[in-house]
Formats: C-alpha cells, sequence, structure tokens
C-alpha cells in the first residue's frame, strides 16, 4: 500500500495505491475532492464490463451522482470522433468544474479522457484509475495528455494535473500478457534509473513480476515514487525531466518509423538497448551493462532489437522531435545501471551511428 504526494505542474495530489482500491475508489476520491457532485466515468469497452461494475457504486456510496461515457478500446480511442462523443456526452449532462471526470482504463482512455477534461469549458478536474501496468506505473502521474490526428500519435497535447490517481494492483489480473509485458518495459527502465537494487529486483523475480502479484505492486510502487520525485524536482529544473525519457527518445521514432507497428512498451524496450548501444559507441557505458539490460527485456518477451531499421524514416522522427539550432537533441543516456546523464547529441552522429548499433543490437539478440 503506498501513498504519494505528487507536485507538478502547479498542482499537488495524491496517488493511492492498494490492492482492491477500486472498491474503496469513492472514499479516496472524496477525500481528494470534498464539494464535487458528480463523477463522469470514461472509460473503454474492454474495460467497463470488468470494472465499471464495482467502481460505479463505490461512487455512488462516497455521495457522488454517476454518469458514465464508453469509447473504443486502444489507440481507436483517441482520434476527433471519440472526442467529440465525449465533449457531447460532457454537454447532455452539463458537466461543470464541480464534477470530476474519472478515467477508468489505460493509457489511452487516459489520453482521450484527460485531454477531454483539459478541454471541455476550459477545464473539469479529472482523477486517474489506471487498468494497465503501463499507465500504472508511469502515464497516471505527471498530466501528459493527447490525441491522435489523422493516425498521427499524440498531435495534440497539453498538460491536466488529476484531481486523485487510485492504483489498484487487482485489475491487472485481467491485463493481456502482451499488453502487461509492454508495461514491464517502463519498469526496465526505472530500474535502468533507479539503481543495481531495483535492478537486481527483476532480474531475481521476473517470473514472480508477470504473475501480477505482490512482486510487481512493489515494481509499481518504486516506479511511480522514482517518477514523483523525478516531477517535484523538475518544476523547479525543467531539464531533469529529460531523465525519464531514457529509451524514449529514440524509442518513440522507432515506434513512429514502423508507422506504429511497434506499440510503445515494444518501442521503449529496442529504445533503451539501442540508447545503451549509442553511449556504449561513445565510450561512456561498459557493454556487459547494455547485455544485462538487452537480457532482461527478452525474460520479459520484449524485442530488443528491430527487425528492419528504416533509418530515413527513423531520423525524421527525431528530427521531429525539435533538435536545437545547432542539429542536437537531448538523450538520456546511461553510464551504469543507476547512473544516467541527459546530454546533448548530434542528430547528425545518430544518424552516422544508428547502422552500427542496429548490427550490434542484432548480434546480442
Ligand atoms: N500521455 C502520456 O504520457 C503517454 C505515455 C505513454 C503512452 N501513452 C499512450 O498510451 C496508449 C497505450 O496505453 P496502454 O498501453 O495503457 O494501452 P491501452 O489503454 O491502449 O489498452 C490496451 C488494451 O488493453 C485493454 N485493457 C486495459 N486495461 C485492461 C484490463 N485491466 N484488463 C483487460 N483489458 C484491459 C484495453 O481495452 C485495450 O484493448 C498509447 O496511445 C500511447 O500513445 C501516453
Amino acid at each position: 500500500m503506498f501513498d504519494i504526494e505528487v507536485k507538478y505542474g502547479g498542482a499537488t495530489y495524491r496517488a493511492h495505491g492498494e490492492r482492491g482500491a477500486l472498491a474503496r475508489a469513492g472514499n479516496i476520491l472524496r477525500a481528494a475532492a470534498p464539494d464535487a457532485r458528480r463523477a463522469v466515468v470514461v472509460t473503454d469497452e474492454h474495460v467497463k464490463p470488468l470494472y465499471l461494475k464495482a467502481l460505479a457504486p463505490a461512487l455512488k456510496r462516497a455521495g457522488f451522482a454517476v454518469r458514465s461515457a464508453t469509447v473504443a478500446a486502444g489507440d481507436e480511442a483517441k482520434n476527433f470522433a471519440q472526442l467529440a462523443d465525449l465533449y457531447r456526452e460532457f454537454a447532455a449532462v452539463v458537466v461543470s468544474r464541480s464534477d470530476v471526470v474519472v478515467a477508468l482504463g489505460g493509457g489511452s482512455v487516459c489520453d482521450v479522457a484527460g485531454f477531454a477534461a483539459a478541454t471541455f469549458k476550459s477545464g473539469v478536474p479529472w482523477a486517474v484509475v489506471p487498468t494497465t501496468l503501463l499507465a500504472q506505473i508511469d502515464l497516471c502521474l505527471g498530466g501528459d495528455v493527447g490525441v491522435d490526428v489523422d493516425g498521427l500519435k499524440n498531435q495534440v497535447g497539453t498538460f491536466h494535473q488529476p484531481t486523485a490517481v487510485i492504483v489498484d494492483g487487482e485489475l491487472l489480473a485481467t491485463l493481456p500478457a502482451k499488453h502487461l509485458s509492454a508495461g514491464v518495459a517502463e519498469a526496465v527502465k526505472y530500474a535502468v534509473l533507479g539503481g543495481e537494487e531495483a535492478f537486481a529486483y527483476l532480474e531475481d523475480n521476473a517470473p514472480l513480476v508477470m504473475r501480477a502479484g505482490a512482486e510487481l505492486d512493489a515494481v509499481v510502487e518504486r516506479g511511480l515514487r522514482y517518477k514523483a520525485s523525478v516531477l517535484a524536482s523538475s518544476e523547479r529544473e525543467r531539464g531533469e525531466s529529460h531523465l525519464l525519457n531514457l529509451g524514449r527518445t529514440l524509442g518513440r521514432a522507432f515506434e513512429s518509423a514502423s508507422r506504429f507497428a511497434l506499440s510503445h512498451g515494444e518501442a521503449l524496450a529496442v529504445g533503451l538497448v539501442y540508447t545503451g548501444l549509442l553511449a556504449e559507441l561513445r565510450g561512456e557505458i561498459a557493454t556487459e551493462a547494455v547485455i544485462r539490460v538487452a537480457a532482461l527485456l527478452r525474460r520479459f518477451n520484449l524485442p530488443t532489437y528491430l527487425p528492419t531499421l528504416n533509418l530515413d524514416k527513423t531520423l525524421e522522427a527525431l528530427v521531429a522531435g525539435k533538435p536545437t539550432a545547432g542539429g542536437e537533441i537531448y538523450v538520456a543516456l546511461p553510464r551504469d545501471i543507476g547512473q544516467v546523464v541527459v546530454e546533448p547529441v548530434a542528430v547528425r552522429a545518430v544518424a552516422e551511428l544508428l547502422p552500427q548499433i542496429h548490427r550490434l543490437a542484432r548480434s546480442m539478440a
């Protein structure tokens, strides 16, 4: 069980984690939003039959009038048509600032529900009940929300901090294994950032972690505590938040170059290995440390190299990530497990090294 204070984006809120928290979500939310009248739950068509029937009565018991809206499952939730439907639902029940939108779902639901809450009537409160590992361990904190435009991911977005975050490890029992693995890529990222103890814990407990029990709860708590601490320090020093982009800078470029054939988690896994190899070729990290990261990712059925590297499309995507006037991008580079620094790297240098990195990754797989 945990209760983590999050200070970010001018807001302070708590992330409460506990097995069985769904049944107590009303009381937890009531403590964070004492005057709210209604809870408008946004969920998706897969999650609704699994968990709305437990969440709705819990909210009612705490005095919330409950409404719900359902979006399509997965990335289909994040298009303009779904967003417009949500606005219509909000307008029909006259959602106001004295209500709270509750996102019950994975990253896709959190993105569209959070974005709708951020923009409807210039912003209404929202809370998060994440149901995937990716959403529980990472994206439920920080209020980064957005939707896709014509299949282009996360093109329109904003920051809208939630009022409360309620994490229930039991909800992961129904999550398909491939989505669980995708979330574990974030856990590996946090372990590389966190240090030897966190990394060895994942190595020692890999099969147990995949059973989504107490061992995974511990990993989620560790990840959230790490993210909350980085968010709190990046309030003062924005550059710090780039640490959380470990593996993501390259990962996002691979995801985009694959036209999203790679999932976010798979792309992150490959991004962690390729970023490690980038650091290794720059003489900054021992090969053994990179091999260790790749071996751990493989134990969770995550890919560690790309079947084909589309260099042009990858560089195009990297450049779309806004390089500096000098043609550099900021990359979180590991020097060892638990030692990561953010440095500017010339896109040209990445372009020159990527084919070699790709060959090394293939030989290690
Ligand atoms: N805003 C951010 O900071 C941020 C960061 C990373 C990723 N994302 C976005 O998150 C999205 C991916 O999110 P995700 O990986 O959480 O997946 P998801 O929300 O797309 O869900 C994946 C699938 O699992 C189902 N599902 C969810 N919870 C379930 C449960 N407990 N039991 C059974 N099925 C369940 C969903 O219905 C869906 O079919 C992408 O759109 C990505 O762009 C956003």
